[in-house]
C-alpha cells in the first residue's frame, strides 16, 4: 500500500484457549502488535486493534480430555486467564472476542455457505485416517507421524511444527493416533476442500511478485518456497463434534477445520466491537495487518488470503510481520514440558513490572531469527538499561526541578552550540522512531528510545547542573528547561512501549497525553508550568528475584527428567539359591569421614551386629559425613573385601538410585536390632 491508508484494521493470532500465555506468545505476537497499535493511536489514525480467543479445534479437546472437563469448560477457563494476561501486560487491544460465541457461528458459517453455493469448493469423499479403538477419524492433533518434509517424527496431522509445512494426515509417514496410540486404519468420508492449487497463479503474483521488498524477508522466503512446491487442495472441514457446524446440507455431524474458522474469527471480533465494522474489513483504503507466530504463516499468507479472495468482499492483508519463536534458557518454550514463563505467574512473582518484561522482550525480540530469554538478560536490562539510563534521567531531571524550582519549569536563556545540538537531535528522535515502527523493526524503534534517555543523561552529565547551580545558576535554568523537554518527549514516544511508565512520566510531569506529533518539540513544558513529585519509573532486580526464577526452572527440569526418567529393564533370572547367598544385614552407621583426595568417597564405620567395620561407599556428593552418622542401613556383609584408594572395605552399603543419580539409604521403615537380616 503506498498511499496514506484511511484506517487499519491490526489482528493479533487468536491464541488457543488451552492453556495460559507466555513470554514467547507476548514477544512473538501480542507486544509488537499492541505497539503498533498504540503508536498509530498516537499518530491519531483510525485503528481497530483485534483478538480473541480460538477455541475450536483439536488442541481444545485434548487439553479438556486431559483435564477431565468439556470442551466449553476448559475454553471457559482459558479464555479468561488469557484474557486477565493480555490485561494486565496492558495490550490494547479494542476487543477481546472468543470464537465460541454465536455471532462468529454466524460469520463463519456465512463465510463457508457463500463459498458453497458459488462452488468454490471441491467435494471428496476420501480414505481417512479412523481410529477403531476411539472409533474417531483422526485429523490435526490427532494424529502425528514423520514428516515427509524434514523427517520429524512428531509432525501433525495439519502441519509440522519444526519446519512449518502444512500437510494433510495422509502425507504423515508411520502416522499413530494420540488417542489411543494404535496405528489407524482408511475409513471412507466426504469433505469440502478449498482447491488452493488454482490461487497458485494469483498467489504467486501477490506475494512473490508483489511483496518481495515490503514483506519480511522469513514470510516472503517461507510463501516463496511453498508456492514454488505446488499447493494442493486443502480440507477445509473435519469430522469431529467440538466447532462450527457445517452449514450445509449432507454435512451432518462434520465441523470447520479450526483453521477455516479461527481467521474469520477476527472478522466477527470487528462485528462484536462495531456496527461499523465493514469499512475495517471492506474497504481498499483499510490497511490489514496480522501480528502471528512464524508457525501460522502459512495459514495467513495462503490458506486465508485465498479464502478471502474466494469470497470476494474483503480485502487482503498489506503486511503480516510474522516473528521468529523465543527460547527460554537455551531451550525451546514448551506448554507440555511445563518450560515456560507463564505471564500470570511473572506478574505473581514481579508485581507492578508489566513494563520491565515488555521492555526486555521486545529489546531482544526474535524479528529476524530466534532468540533466547534468560533471567540474566532480564535483570541486565532492568539493571543497566532501564533504571541506570531512562529512569536514571528523568529522576534527575524532576528532582532536580523540585529543588532548585520547587517544580516551576524555569524558562531558557541564551543556547550554547551543544544546547542546539542536543534540540536537534531531541527534534529528529520522532521521526527515526516512526521509521522503525512503519517497518515493524520494534528493536530498532526501542533501541532509538533508549538513545533519546542517553542523549539526556549525557548532557546532564556533561552539564553538571549540581555544580553550577552555586556559580551560574542562570545557565542552570536552560539545562534544566531542555532535560524536561526530553523528558516530555519521551513520555510519548514511550507510550507504545512502556505504557504504564509513561502514563507514571506524564503524571510526574503533570502532563496531559500528547500526540507524535507533538514529540520532539522543545517547548512540550512551558516555563512557568509546575510538575508533580519525583517517583521512581523502576526497581534494581535484585540478585534473589532471577535466582528464584532459575531455581524454579531448574525444579521444572528435574520434575520433567524425573516423569521422563526411562526405568532399567530387568535383569536376567537368578535363582533363589543365587538370592539366598546375598547375606544383607541391619546396621548403623557410627563414624563417618570423607576419604582424602576423592569428591565422591566416604569412609565408614558400621555396626553390623556381627560385627564393627569399615566399609568404602561411593555417596560423599550426597551425604555430608555428620548427618549420616546413627543412621540404619542395609549392608551386603559377605562381599569380599577390597582395597579402594588404600582402605580395605568390608561390605557394600545398598542405595536407591533417582532418575537425577541422586542417592538415598535402603533403610529399614521401623528400627531394626544391628545384625537383624533382610531377605
Ligand atoms: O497458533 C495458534 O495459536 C492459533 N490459535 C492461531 C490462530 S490465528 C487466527 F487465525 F485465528
Ligand atoms: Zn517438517
Amino acid at each position: 500500500m503506498t498511499h496514506n491508508p484511511k484506517r487499519y484494521t491490526v489482528t493479533a493470532a487468536l491464541p488457543y484457549a488451552n492453556g495460559p500465555v507466555h513470554i514467547g506468545h507476548l514477544a512473538g505476537v501480542y507486544l509488537p502488535a499492541d505497539i503498533y497499535a498504540r503508536y498509530l493511536r498516537l499518530q491519531n489514525r483510525d485503528v481497530k486493534f483485534i483478538c480473541g480467543s480460538d477455541e475450536h479445534g483439536v488442541p481444545i479437546t485434548i487439553r479438556a480430555k486431559k483435564e477431565g472437563i468439556t470442551p466449553q469448560q476448559a475454553v471457559d477457563k482459558y479464555h479468561e486467564l488469557i484474557r486477565d494476561s493480555f490485561r494486565d501486560f496492558n495490550i490494547s487491544f479494542d476487543v477481546y472476542d472468543r470464537t465460541s460465541s454465536k455471532i462468529h457461528a454466524e460469520t463463519a458459517g456465512d463465510f463457508f455457505k457463500k463459498l458453497h453455493a458459488e462452488g468454490k469448493f471441491i467435494e471428496q469423499t476420501t480414505q481417512q485416517y479412523y481410529d477403531e479403538k476411539a472409533q474417531q477419524f483422526l485429523a490435526d492433533r490427532y494424529i502425528v507421524g514423520t514428516c515427509p518434509k524434514c523427517g520429524n517424527e512428531n509432525a501433525y496431522g495439519d502441519q509440522c511444527e519444526a519446519c512449518g509445512t502444512s500437510l494433510n494426515a495422509t502425507d504423515l509417514i508411520n502416522p499413530k493416533s494420540t488417542l489411543s496410540g494404535a496405528v489407524p486404519v482408511m475409513r471412507e468420508t466426504k469433505h469440502w476442500y478449498l482447491p488452493l492449487n488454482e490461487y497458485e497463479p494469483w498467489l504467486r503474483e501477490w506475494i512473490v511478485e508483489g511483496h518481495k521488498s515490503d514483506w519480511k524477508s522469513n514470510v516472503y522466503g517461507q510463501c516463496k518456497s511453498w508456492i514454488d512446491q505446488g499447493l494442493q487442495p486443502r480440507a477445509v472441514t473435519r469430522d469431529l463434534d467440538w466447532g462450527v457446524p457445517v452449514p450445509v446440507e449432507g454435512a451432518e455431524g462434520k465441523v470447520l477445520y479450526v483453521w477455516f474458522d479461527a481467521p474469520i474469527g477476527y472478522i466477527s471480533a470487528t462485528k462484536a466491537l462495531t456496527d461499523d465494522w465493514e469499512k475495517y474489513w471492506k474497504d481498499e483504503e483499510t490497511k490489514l495487518v496480522h501480528f502471528i507466530g512464524k508457525d501460522n504463516i502459512v495459514f495467513h499468507c495462503i490458506i486465508f488470503p485465498s479464502m478471502l479472495k474466494a469470497h470476494g468482499d474483503y480485502i487482503l492483508p498489506d503486511n503480516v510481520p510474522a516473528n521468529e519463536f523465543l527460547n527460554l534458557e537455551g531451550e525451546k518454550i514448551s506448554t507440555s514440558r511445563n518450560w515456560a514463563v507463564w505471564l500470570h505467574e511473572y506478574l505473581q512473582d514481579f508485581e507492578g513490572k508489566a513494563d520491565v518484561l515488555r521492555y526486555v522482550l521486545c529489546a531482544n525480540a526474535p524479528e529476524t531469527k530466534d532468540n533466547d530469554f534468560t533471567w540474566k538478560d532480564y535483570q541486565a536490562r532492568n539493571n543497566s538499561e532501564l533504571l541506570s539510563i531512562l529512569g536514571n534521567f528523568i529522576n534527575r531531571a524532576v528532582v532536580l526541578t523540585q529543588k532548585y524550582y520547587e517544580g516551576d519549569v524555569p524558562a531558557r536563556g541564551e543556547l550554547t552550540d551543544y544546547d542546539k545540538t542536543v534540540l536537534a537531535d531531541l527534534e529528529g528522535m520522532p521521526l527515526v522512531i516512526s521509521t522503525y515502527i512503519e517497518r515493524y523493526r520494534f528493536r530498532d524503534a526501542l533501541s532509538e528510545l533508549m538513545n533519546l534517555a542517553r542523549l539526556g543523561n549525557k548532557y546532564l552529565a556533561d552539564t553538571e547542573p549540581w555544580k553550577l547551580i552555586k556559580t551560574d545558576a542562570e545557565r542552570v535554568k536552560t539545562i534544566m528547561n531542555i532535560a524536561l523537554q526530553i523528558s516530555a518527549s519521551l513520555s510519548i514516544l514511550m507510550e507504545p512501549f512502556l505504557p504504564a511508565s509513561a502514563t507514571k512520566l506524564r503524571t510526574m510531569l503533570n502532563m496531559p497525553q500528547g500526540q507524535w506529533a507533538d514529540a520532539g518539540a522543545a517547548d512540550l513544558l512551558q516555563p512557568g508550568h509546575t510538575i508533580g513529585k519525583p517517583e521512581l519509573l523502576f526497581e534494581k532486580v535484585e540478585d534473589a528475584a532471577v535466582e528464584a526464577q532459575v531455581q524454579k526452572l531448574l525444579d521444572t527440569k528435574k520434575a520433567n527428567e524425573m516423569a521422563n526418567a526411562v526405568v532399567e529393564p530387568a535383569k536376567e533370572d537368578i535363582t533363589f539359591e543365587d538370592f539366598t547367598k546375598l547375606d544383607i544385614r541391619v546396621g548403623t552407621i557410627l563414624e563417618a569421614e570423607k576419604v582424602a583426595k576423592t569428591k565422591k568417597l566416604l569412609k565408614l564405620k558400621v555396626d553390623t551386629g556381627i560385627d564393627q567395620r569399615t566399609v568404602v561407599s561411593g555417596i560423599a556428593e550426597f551425604f555430608k559425613p555428620e548427618d549420616i552418622v546413627g543412621q540404619q542401613v542395609s549392608i551386603l556383609v559377605n562381599l569380599a573385601p577390597r582395597e579402594i584408594k588404600g582402605i580395605t572395605s568390608q561390605g557394600m552399603i545398598l542405595m536407591a538410585e533417582n532418575a537425577d543419580g541422586s542417592l538415598a539409604f535402603v533403610q529399614p521403615s521401623k528400627e531394626i536390632r544391628n545384625g537383624g537380616t533382610v531377605s
